[in-house]
């Protein structure tokens, strides 16, 4: 029998977001061009060496762990599906096929643990976070860079704000992701036995035709035919959001984007 954590899993692992979607490799490696400057300025604030066991979770198409392998560390790469982390073997990373809800690592095993876009996609966080803490060293470090929705709401471009909102509650219905959990980030740290616990918090802008409009089109596109099968907004909205999205002149919000880290006591 299927448990309601496995089944949730496998919305994600084998929905829309499948790593054997043909635009799948191409749309993450889109998000890392977005987001790997911010992770890797917050992450160089750590002290990262050849002695540090890292842990990146859920690495998509591998550019975070690529960066802590080129530091020097010792990596250790997981996701649901590593087809798209071929590569990293190459660089000394270990790669592993982990589901990081189901699956354990032996307590205390890394010194930084850094997890983007993922937790929010879980059933239950407070959960997938005290995993978390309990593979962290004594002194180690985790990182979470997790995505709110909540800027779009306000948007004054109606076909990209009608079109994004439906993907939200497509979002929540179908994967069971939590679209607004990350706003309380840090507060769901504490308590955790971390300490130090701190948070940085920016709003993406997207502009038309940059990465993160590209990110969005083929975000979007994939999920398009579900999104219309539900009624939830029209080919016609998906058609004119793309167009806004291409459009040189568009400016616009995307996600907010929460870094909240802490370290374990020592
Ligand atoms: C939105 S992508 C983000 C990829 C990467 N972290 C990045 O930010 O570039 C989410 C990734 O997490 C993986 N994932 C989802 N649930 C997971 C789980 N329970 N354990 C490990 N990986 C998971 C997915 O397969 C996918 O590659």
């Amino acid at each position: 029998m299927t448990t309601q954590t496995e089944w949730r899993q496998e919305r994600y692992r084998d929905g829309v977001f499948s790593h054997a979607v043909d635009t799948e490799r191409h749309r993450l490696r889109l998000l890392e061009s977005v987001l790997d400057p911010h992770s890797q300025a917050r992450l160089g604030t750590f002290d990262i060496g050849p002695d540090t066991r890292c842990l990146e979770i859920g690495s998509g198409a591998g550019s975070v762990a690529r960066w802590l392998a080129g530091r020097g560390a010792r990596v250790t790469a997981t996701d649901l599906d590593v087809s798209f982390l071929g590569d990293l073997a190459d660089l000394g990373v270990r790669v592993l096929r982990h589901d990081m809800y189901t699956e354990d690592f032996p307590p205390g095993s890394f010194d930084l643990i850094h997890m983007r876009y993922v937790l929010v996609h879980l059933p239950d966080q407070d959960r997938a976070i005290s995993r978390l803490v309990s593979w962290l060293a004594p002194g180690g470090v985790l990182v979470l860079e997790e995505p709110a929705f909540f800027p779009i709401a306000g948007s004054p471009h109606p076909a990209y704000r009608e079109v994004m909102l439906a993907f939200r509650t497509y979002l929540e219905d179908a994967v069971g992701t939590r679209t607004e959990w990350a706003r309380a980030l840090p507060l769901p740290l504490a308590g955790t036995g971390l300490v130090d616990v701190e948070v940085d918090t920016r709003i993406q802008p997207v502009r038309g035709g940059d990465d993160e409009a590209e990110w969005w089109r083929l975000t979007l596109e994939q999920s398009r035919r579900p999104i219309v099968e539900r009624g939830l907004v029209s080919d016609e909205a998906f058609e004119l959001a793309y167009a806004e999205l291409a459009d040189p002149a568009f400016f616009d919000l995307s996600l907010a984007v929460f870094t909240a880290w802490g370290r374990r006591p020592g």
